[in-house]
């Protein structure tokens, strides 16, 4: 009974917690990825290009299908929204019968559920599943002659669909205005890898990018007007200093000059100044939140990997570990025969741990050098890229390792 009323007392004091007031936020969704802000400081340009591209649509002509490329967290996405937003609001003031979408591929997963997607955006309700793609591609013209709908649809992460399941959605999709005796579809495709182009059949590729824009990674002065708006909406005033600001700003852009992660590692260093019931955000609070975050993020890149990728991950470690060891792909191979015998599992070939090694590396866990060893050729050294005690914490999750670590 008294262990009952000391748990109890725990959740107690752990909802009690929820509504203390915070020291620090005064708005803890303005630091959520999917908030949308009124203002997008340092995309003016981005944003007027879009908008001359889709204005035709406000009389009914036809716009340009735009492709818009750029790495992530450059503000695609938080951009064609703003103008999507803006451009139905202003046809429904107009009575125009535009209706904009858009569609996250990588989130929908399939065809089907990307033109469902679609399909329940303009008002055409289709089941979930159970129905061909061309039943509901068939549908949507249909629903679309019917309305007499003009329609500005926008694809996002569209190369993740394409890679999936191949290019027959941006296919049909690249010639759909054929249905039609004027033209009714326009596209806005958006993707985060610049090779996408590369591997688009070159027809569809310009029938959806007769205009591309480009969106650069922000520099340090671009992140620090961001996260000072940012910071403005969701803290107290006096709780996060300009220079912290300027800090987060500078090591962002230096890295990536992605606002996504600027504006996580802004959210994380509050949360860790807040846990410490501190009322400001310090530089150290800013510094524990990167560790927090990579620590995270190797965490979860670990904790997903095949039983012997972990092994082959202990062998490096292991081999980091000895002093004379040149730490060599060929030494670490060595030591993982060692430890998969002692464990009684089938050792893989050399040939599959060199690739299982640089998947570890394309990951962002371990570097390789390639170095000449005089008269037996060129070989790999490997290294850790990112903090032993990291790579160690997430092994040791994994309880079929621990004899081994
Ligand atoms: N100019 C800006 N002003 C304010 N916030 C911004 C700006 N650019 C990006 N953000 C914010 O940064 C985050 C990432 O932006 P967004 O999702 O648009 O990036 P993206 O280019 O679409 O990235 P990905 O390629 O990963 O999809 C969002 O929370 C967004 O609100
Ligand atoms: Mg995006």
């Amino acid at each position: 009974m008294e262990a009952t009323k000391g748990t109890t007392e725990i959740l107690n004091r752990v909802f009690d917690n929820m509504f203390l007031k915070s020291n620090i936020f005064r708005n803890r969704d303005a630091l959520r990825h999917d908030y949308i802000p009124d203002h997008l400081p340092h995309r003016e340009n981005e944003i007027r290009y879009i908008g001359e591209v889709v204005a035709p649509l406000l009389l009914h002509n036809k716009a340009s299908n735009l492709f818009v490329y750029g790495k992530p967290g450059t503000g695609k996405t938080a951009v064609v929204r703003f103008v999507l937003n803006a451009l139905s609001k202003k046809a429904s003031e107009l009575r125009a019968n535009i209706r904009c979408v858009m569609v996250n591929s990588r989130i929908e997963g399939s065809e089907y559920r990307v033109l469902a997607s679609i399909s329940r955006q303009i008002g055409l309700s289709v089941p979930f599943t159970g129905l061909a793609t061309a039943e509901v591609f068939r549908r949507i013209v249909n629903y679309i002659k019917g309305n007499n709908l003009y329609l500005l649809i926008a694809l996002d992460e569209v190369d993740v669909i394409v890679k999936k399941e191949g290019e027959n959605l941006l296919y049909e999709l690249s010639r759909i205005n054929e249905s039609f005796s004027s033209h009714r579809v326009s596209f806005i495709g958006i993707s985060n890898e610049i090779t996408f182009k590369q591997i688009l059949d070159p027809r569809i590729l310009s029938a959806l990018s007769e205009e591309e824009l480009v969106f650069k990674p922000y520099t340090s002065d671009e992140l620090f007007d961001i996260l000072t708006e940012r910071a403005k909406e969701a803290f107290f005033d006096t709780v996060c200093d300009p220079l912290v600001i300027k800090y987060i700003a500078a090591l962002s852009a230096s890295e990536h000059g992605d606002a996504r992660r600027a504006l996580d590692l802004l959210r994380v260093a509050a949360e860790t100044a807040e846990r410490d019931r501190k009322s400001v955000i310090t530089t150290e609070c800013v510094q524990e939140a990167l560790r927090k975050i990579e620590r995270d993020q190797v965490n979860e890149v670990i904790k997903t990997l095949p039983i012997q990728s972990k092994i082959l991950l202990v062998s490096i470690l292991r081999n980091l570990r000895d002093q004379s060891a040149q730490h060599t792909s060929g030494e670490i191979y060595a030591e993982y025969r060692n430890m998969v015998a002692n464990i009684g599992l089938e050792p893989l070939t050399d040939r599959r741990l060199s690739s299982l090694l640089n998947e570890l590396e394309s990951a962002g866990i371990i570097s390789s050098k390639l170095v000449n060893m005089g008269r037996y050729g060129r070989t790999k050294k490997y290294s850790l890229s990112v903090p032993q005690n990291h790579v160690f914490e997430a092994l040791r999750e994994d309880t079929l390792l621990n004899g081994l670590l």
